[in-house]
């Protein structure tokens, strides 16, 4: 008899549902979609990809021990099972290779650098290569890889960027880190529509942390919890990262419009299990 009630009453409930239904979550290789650039970033009700194809470069930020590099991680590993062999991967991991040396051997990883003047290497060649590829595409007439036959897509990770900021190295290596700053810009400038997609990922919530021409060509963004507004305001460029709940994984994406999230969960035992499961040869072992 009140049956016409049931659905005014079923969306009202359901708006008054706390969006903070937000659970730990395990990663899975089930959540890819083999062959695409889609990367499961986080879960509210449903699982939140981000594309690499239509935003080319992501930055990452939060105070430490929120879940960044557990993102990166996951985000490699999705990489890697959605498309073997067809990506590749130049990994900056400025805390002296402790998250991703271990993962140097798998095919698809060009290199892991370890402090400044390594990765000033890999930015320097990566770039050479970008200029070359410029010229290809302009003798091609192609102005996106999307529109190219290429299926190859190149991803340059930055754990912990401020390592290569002139403000944060001793002055001996002030040198470096400004030829860093040149060409991480060069690469978020130039580089996305060519395939080459930067991750990069800070601590620190101050501007000096974040190249300037990186920042501009960073349209996608994912904060973990900030202590402060001001860190908010230079990853997201609004304030809501420091209100996010102190809790490890639970994070903000946005592109144009926020949305709170909790990033899946990965170690890398599960990581070593999947890239071994997908036939591929994981290289974590017990020793390494
Ligand atoms: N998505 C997540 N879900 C549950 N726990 C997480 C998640 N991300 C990180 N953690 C926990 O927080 C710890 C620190 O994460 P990590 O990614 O190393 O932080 P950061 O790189 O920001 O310093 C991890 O070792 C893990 O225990
Ligand atoms: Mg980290």
């Amino acid at each position: 008899m009140f049956g016409w009630l049931l659905l005014p009453i079923v969306v009202l409930g359901a708006a008054f549902i706390p969006n903070k239904k937000l659970a730990n979550w395990d990663y899975s290789p089930l959540l890819l979609r083999e062959g695409s650039w889609l990367v499961p970033i986080g879960k509210d009700r449903k699982v939140i990809y981000h594309n690499f194809e239509d935003y080319p470069h992501l930055l990452v930020g939060g105070t430490t021990r929120f879940g960044k590099t557990v993102l990166l991680k996951s985000i490699f590993t999705s990489l890697i099972l959605s498309n073997p062999k067809k990506v590749r991967l130049f990994i900056l991991d400025l805390k002296g290779g402790l998250e991703f040396w271990k993962y140097r051997n798998e095919p698809e990883v060009a290199t892991v650098a370890c402090d400044l003047i390594e990765a000033c290497k890999v930015l320097d060649k990566v770039y050479k290569i970008i200029k070359l590829e410029e010229e290809r595409f302009r003798k091609n007439n192609w102005s996106n890889i999307k529109d190219t036959p290429i299926k190859e897509r190149t991803f340059i990770i930055v754990d912990e960027g401020a390592e290569l900021a002139p403000k944060f190295v001793p002055k001996e290596l002030r040198k470096y880190a400004d030829i860093a700053q040149i060409y991480l810009g060069e690469i978020a400038r130039i580089g996305g529509g060519l395939g080459y997609r930067l991750i990069f990922c800070t601590q620190y919530p101050v501007r000096d942390a974040v190249p300037a021409q990186v920042k501009i060509n960073m349209v996608a963004k994912v904060s973990y919890r900030m202590a402060e507004r001001m860190g908010s305001m230079v990853v997201l460029g609004e304030p809501g990262a420091e209100e996010i709940e102190a809790i490890p994984g639970r994070c903000i994406y946005k592109i144009e419009q926020k949305k709170e999230l909790q990033s899946p969960f990965i170690s890398d035992e599960m990581i070593g299990r999947f890239l071994h499961e997908s036939g591929k040869d994981g290289n974590v072992s017990a020793n390494d």
